[in-house]
Parts: C-alpha cells; structure tokens; sequence
C-alpha cells in the first residue's frame, strides 16, 4: 500500500531490478521507471562482467537491457523508459529502427530519444506510429518547446525530461528550468509532460512535487534518503532558494512548426557524447 499520497508520480531512475524491488517496499509503490546507456552500465551483474573484462557483444548487450527491463516490467506497470543507441552521427530513421525493436521489449515501453535534429525527427514519425516517448536530455525552454511542437497528435502523453543536477553541476538554478516549462505548457493542449530528471538530493525532489512536476524520476539514493526522512512532504515552509544562477523565463510560442525552434545546447551533445561512450565502453 502506498505510504504517501502525491499528484506527482515517482519514477525510480536506474537499471537494477533490484532497486526498484526495494523502492516498492519502502514506498508502497512506483509509479514507473527511467533507464539510459549509463544506468545499464552500472547494473551489478553488467559491472560484473566488464571488471572480470568480459565484455558484451552487440546482441549479447541488447539482450541484457531488454532482460533488465523485462526484470523491471514485473515490479512496475507504470511507463518504463528504454534508451536508443546516439552519437552524433546517428539518423532519425536509425533511432526510429530501434525504438520500433524496443517498443516490443515490454508493454509499457516509452522510447527515449535525445532532443537533437535527428532525434525530434525520429521522435516526430514514432509518434505518428503511437510509440510511447520520452524526450531525453532537456536543457533549455525551447528545447521542450521544440518536443511539444514535434509530438502534436500524440495519442499517448510524451514526456520531456529537463535534467535538473547537470544544470546544477555547471551553477544554473536547474530546477528553474522545470518550473519554466511548467509554465510554458500552461497555454498548451497538455499532451507533453515535464518529467523532472538528474535529481540529486532530496530537495530537488520536495521542490518538483512542491510545483507540481507531474513525473518525477529519482534515483534509489534519495530513495532511501527521503525514507529515512519519513517521505516528508514540502509544507509552505519549504523554500527552495539554492546558490545558483537563475535560469529566466522565455516568453517561446508553442504553436511554430517543429523545425522552426534551435534544438541545440553543448550540455545536449556532452550527455549524448557521455551516453554513447559508456555505451560502446560494455561492447567488446
Ligand atoms: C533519466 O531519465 C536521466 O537519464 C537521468 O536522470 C540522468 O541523471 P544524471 O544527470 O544524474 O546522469
């Protein structure tokens, strides 16, 4: 049963089944899970082999995902977010390839696709095919505009994941960034949701229920951080004012054609970049 009672929904953030076994028991629930290239590098039993340099093959790698994932489908029914293969080389019609490939891993797959060109032009056609999707490596306002404009007639909700501690690593109020798009959407039709990601530390998490993040995905540490502060809740008290460079609002419209928006930011290429090197780093 569940120990607390939210609007937002708790996604667990990781590639260990085993984690999202124990959120369960410490919350009573979870609402869904996010995984990505770096994540599946840092489940134990793919640690494992690459310390004991038993490296994976192609087939052998995708076939520990989808394992993963497959472990993780039987804890949660919620949205499970799977990651295609980027570099900065890699086509829309590739990645669209693969999220067809890992749509039929689970039943609830949502397919991540990085905001570059190529990947809101695969995201733009996966919608069109009523792939489930999460827009992956948000830094900017108009990076979400962006997804909002390329998913309209989704048929099902598409996230956009605003990286909060990234933006926090280099001094910007990353969580300002969620707050902004937040507000953004407010004029929009409602069909993407903000999904509060990079959260490092329990008041990332307290400041995204407090605005009303609708998702929220968190990793295992501040889990367990948030049980042993008795899953508080943000009361009117809580005031969320870090030493960071403020990140102002834009006034962006939402209605332009999707290609009309600059989908570029450096920390989009860098965590793409990241993401492919720890990716190729399991393959032999
Ligand atoms: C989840 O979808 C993201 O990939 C994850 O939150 C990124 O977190 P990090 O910035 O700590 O790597």
């Amino acid at each position: 049963m569940s120990k607390i009672n939210l609007s937002s929904k708790i996604f667990v953030d990781g590639a260990d089944p085993e984690e999202t076994r124990e959120t369960k028991r410490l919350l009573g629930f979870v609402d869904g899970q996010t995984t990505n290239p770096t994540l599946v590098s840092k489940n134990p039993a793919a640690r494992e082999r690459i310390e004991k340099r038993e490296k994976f093959t192609r087939e052998e790698i995708y076939h520990f995902y989808k394992e993963v994932v497959n472990k993780i489908a039987k804890i949660t029914q919620g949205p499970i977010s799977v990651e295609v293969y980027a570099d900065s080389e890699t086509k829309a019609e590739q990645m669209l390839e693969e999220a067809r490939e890992m749509q039929n891993w689970i039943d609830n797959a949502y397919i991540k696709f990085p905001i570059t060109k190529e990947g809101l032009k695969a995201a733009h056609f996966a919608v069109k095919e009523g792939i489930p999707i999460n827009m992956t490596l948000c830094f900017s306002q108009e990076q979400a505009a962006a997804v909002y404009a390329a998913t309209l007639g989704a048929k099902k909700p598409i996230f956009v994941s605003p990286f909060v501690g990234r933006l926090d690593d280099r001094g910007e109020n990353g969580m300002e960034l969620v707050f902004n798009i937040i507000r953004m959407y407010q004029i929009g039709d409602g069909h993407v949701l903000p999904l509060t990601a990079s959260v490092r530390n329990l008041e990332h998490l307290l400041y995204a229920i407090q605005i009303g993040s609708p998702l929220i995905t968190v990793p295992f540490k501040v889990i367990k951080e948030w049980a042993e502060n008795g899953f508080v809740l943000p009361d009117e008290k809580f005031n969320y004012q870090p030493n960071l460079k403020p990140i102002d609002y834009k006034e962006i419209a939402l209605d332009k054609n999707w290609q009309d928006y600059d989908p570029s930011h450096d920390l989009t290429d860098i965590g793409v970049e990241k993401f492919s090197r720890d990716w190729k780093n399991l393959i032999r």
